[in-house]
């Protein structure tokens, strides 16, 4: 977790990295911190709690300078303090790193036998006790640092400077995500954690790869290997998100705003990814071709959180129009069962951000034992598309707010895409049901669009049970996974207690939790489940639950004995999960706003989830 961002240039850097770290929040808020080059000498100021919090304190002791680096932390190693905030200076060298220093114990009992005081109970410090010693050795500043990464077992994105290199910046990456940025200026360089960080100086990058380093100084930004110190020529890409994109654009929370770009969002997946004659789906970006497809025997999704969510949604597609057998794992899970994968197993991570470690470390291992990788990812150049054979897109640009939903619903569009493909590559489905389905794609902006038009009843429905302490959410079929995120999504922010349930095993547990104070969301689309749905939500009347029901627009038959009736312009029995994920997450939102929780950032969470 934790972000960094690094300045070195022709301007006042401090700014700079204060912009670049606020974007960055979403991946830590605990404590915060920059060092900057201030008139030859090196300055730190710290603070624990959010950015704001620094930004007063440096508003009271003006910095100004370059090079700058700067932190946003969620603590991993000692807990939220001023001392354990980054960025960690010893003898001269400052240090800021997001990832864990694994052998970091081992290491500090070496140091403090040879005499080193820490200042932190971080394993962070280490790395600047580590390069000091190196410097100490007569070694130079790249070189120091080189020799010093190699004692350190772990992860880490780092910026360091040190005091006797004023116009030196250097960064370095392992299993931790690094973006370098070179600027319009001469000499004028940056890096960071995660483009937004970026996006406001320069759009021309280049992504780290593990075991890299960069040396920013005023020869130029040269890339090395850490292991050996040979130069490395990387190629540079230019990224497209446009900043406004990365910020609220007048809504109060990004995640509001996030929700309302879902329309938007899922008509660029599909991009390029519907053939010209809008009956069936490209995806020859993906490096896969039809005889890939066919020879599957077998695919296992492997994803987290959210992203797990969509992965259950995607097994009745890829079973249902594909007809290959289809399991769905949590990455953490998967990892550590010795799980029977081979080179007729197709796995497919899901993951926004491509850094979640319990993802990337479970498809390794799925790869380690030949299987294919293709991954379903929200972030160019993040390492799970790094690692992956192939890579689906989800092009919903940034997303902010902790809680997961445009990065959710984009998903769901990429794995029907492939269900698309790989059914009609196995010859299962027929070519006007592909058009159909194309067809029903197609149409999903518009129908989003139409959901969003409930939020002022949804509004409505959050005021009547924001009090509650528990929230039961009941469906079937393919939105049974709906009614889990919607739950997930408001625990998340709200902190109500909410549990997901497949309605036909009501009985079987939850219906001793109903009464009279329990709202029970009841998804009820027009489909092949209807029916027992309607039973399963009488027998939630019949005993004096609060029923929400979501059903489509023009149904008579739902509302007797309901507290409350939403009514949706539905896509049809396949594509009706993401119409129902819409309200779901707005009755979230707003629930969360009238708690007076902070829905962008809720406690305890965070975005990217880089640690075990
Ligand atoms: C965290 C986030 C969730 C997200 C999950 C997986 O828990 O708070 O919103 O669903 O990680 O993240 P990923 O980036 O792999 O989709």
């Amino acid at each position: 977790m934790c972000g960094i961002v690094g300045y070195i240039g022709p301007r006042d850097g401090v700014p700079v990295v204060m912009e670049g770290l606020q974007k960055l929040e979403y991946r830590g808020y605990d404590s915060a911190g920059i060092a900057a080059f201030a008139d030859g000498a090196l300055k730190l100021c710290r603070s624990v709690g959010k950015l704001r919090e620094l930004e007063q304190r440096l508003r009271a002791n003006a910095l100004s300078g370059s090079p700058v680096i700067g932190h946003t932390r969620w603590a991993t190693h000692g807990r939220p303090s001023e001392a354990n905030a980054h960025p960690h200076l010893y003898r001269g060298v400052v240090v800021v790193h997001n990832g864990i220093v694994e052998n970091y114990v081992a290491l500090r009992e070496e140091l403090a036998a040879r005499g080193h005081e820490f200042s932190s109970e971080t394993d962070t410090e280490i790395i600047s006790h580590l390069i000091a010693c190196e410097l100490d050795a007569g070694h130079d500043f790249p070189a120091a640092v080189r020799r010093a990464l190699a004692r350190v077992r772990g992860a880490y994105a780092l910026a360091i400077l040190h005091e006797k290199h004023p116009g030196m910046m250097i960064a370095a990456r392992q299993a931790s995500p690094l973006v370098v940025a070179f600027g319009e200026a001469p000499g004028e360089y940056f890096v960071a954690s995660d483009i937004p960080a970026l996006l406001a100086w320069s759009r021309d990058v280049v992504f780290l790869d593990d075991g890299e380093m960069v040396v920013c100084d005023a020869a130029g930004c040269r890339i090395l290997a850490v292991a050996d110190g040979s130069e490395l020529v990387r190629e540079h890409q230019r990224i497209t998100w446009d900043p406004i994109m990365a910020r609220k654009g007048g809504y109060r929370h990004f995640m509001l705003k996030e929700i309302h770009e879902q329309p938007l969002a899922v008509g660029n997946t599909l991009l390029g990814r519907i053939a010209e004659d809008r009956r069936r789906v490209d995806l020859r970006e993906t490096g896969f071709t039809a005889a890939d497809w066919r020879r599957f025997e077998r695919v296992v999704i492997i994803a987290c959180g959210t992203s797990w969510h969509a992965g259950l949604v995607g097994k009745f597609w890829l079973e249902g129009l594909a007809r290959v057998p289809t399991e769905v794992d949590i990455a953490s899970e998967f990892r550590y069962r010795d799980p029977l994968v081979d080179e007729r197993t197709l796995l497919i991570g899901i993951s926004q951000s491509g850094e979640t470690a319990d993802t990337l470390a479970a498809l390794k291992e799925g790869k380690q034992k030949g299987a294919a990788v293709l991954a379903i990812c929200n972030v160019m150049g993040s390492t799970l598309t790094r690692m992956a054979d192939g890579v689906l897109y989800t092009h919903a640009g940034p997303e902010i707010g902790v809680a997961s939903t445009k990065a959710f619903t984009t998903q769901l569009v990429c794995l029907m895409l492939i269900a698309v493909a790989m059914g009609a590559a196995r010859g299962g489905l027929e070519e006007e049901r592909q058009a159909d389905l194309v067809d029903g794609l197609l149409r999903l902006p518009v129908l989003l669009e139409r959901a969003l038009e409930q939020a002022p009843t949804v509004e409505e429905i959050a005021r009547r049970f924001h009090h509650a302490t528990d929230y039961l959410y009941l469906a079937r079929g393919e939105n049974y996974p709906i009614a889990l995120e919607g739950a997930l999504k408001l625990k998340e922010i709200s902190y109500i207690h909410a549990e997901g349930y497949p309605a036909g095993e009501m009985k079987h547990g939850p219906i001793a939790l109903i009464d009279e104070n329990l709202p029970v969301v009841v998804l009820l689309p027009h489909d092949r489940h209807y029916e027992k749905v309607l039973s399963n939500l009488q027998e939630v009347v019949a005993r004096d639950g609060q029923v929400i029901a979501f059903t489509a627009a023009g149904d008579v038959r739902a509302a007797a004995g309901c507290a409350d009736v939403i009514y949706l312009e539905e896509a049809g029995e396949l594509l009706n999960p993401l119409v129902y994920a819409l309200p779901l997450q707005l009755l979230a939102y707003y629930t969360a706003v009238l708690k007076g929780t902070d829905v962008d950032q809720p406690r305890n969470l965070a975005k990217s989830v880089t640690v075990e």
